[in-house]
């Protein structure tokens, strides 16, 4: 009699075991199912909708013709009053060395790499990119407060790639509408 109901419990404690065994293996599968696809969602989403700005440039013949020779390198006002800063990455350095923005306007950059992938940062700020050979990277950001920078590349390049770095020098924006008018290039060397 006691023999039987020690079994029966002990069946019972199985069954408990197993259902909550059963119910940890459907959570995991549902997580399973779930990581699957996403990976699936978002493969097919980056494979149909490509980035929409992908600009492509030939590394070899920028130094020849084109937007990135180096007379047209550094800060720039356009015909619209938009401030563009044209720079090459290469090892190892870039090219301007120094880079003059005003402070309180977005400034435009358009950079790319002659050779290997470069990327940079400057101080503290959200401007952040890479630059790949072959590709022309953009962004536009504004200058909170005028002041010195330091721009290291981000991305390991070589050997040389910790002694890689630019400055940037943000100004006051009527100092730089100033200086702009000249319609030059504008580069720290002339202040
Ligand atoms: Cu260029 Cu690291």
């Amino acid at each position: 009699m006691t023999t039987a109901s020690t079994h029966g419990e002990q069946d019972r404690a199985h069954a408990v075991a197993a259902a909550a065994e059963r119910r940890w293996a459907y959570v995991v599968g549902a997580i399973f199912v779930l990581l699957v696809a996403v990976m699936v969602f978002t493969g097919l989403r980056w494979a149909s909708m490509p980035p929409s700005r992908v600009e492509t440039i030939d590394p070899r013949t920028l130094h020849i013709s084109g937007e990135f020779v180096e007379g047209n390198l550094g800060t720039s006002v356009a015909a619209d009053g938009r401030v563009i800063v044209r720079v090459v990455a290469q090892q190892y350095s870039f090219e301007p060395p120094c880079i003059v923005v005003p402070a309180e306007m977005p400034v435009t950059f358009r950079g790319t790499s002659t050779d290997v992938v470069h990327g940079f940062i400057v101080g503290t700020t959200n401007a952040n990119v890479m630059l790949i050979p072959g590709y022309v990277a953009t962004f536009t950001t504004t200058f909170r407060r005028a002041g010195e920078h330091l721009m290291p590349c981000h991305e390991y390049c070589g050997t040389g790639h910790e002694a890689m770095w630019a400055r940037v020098q943000v100004i006051p924006p009527a100092e730089f509408l100033a200086r702009a008018r000249s319609g030059e290039r504008l580069s720290c060397v002339s202040r």
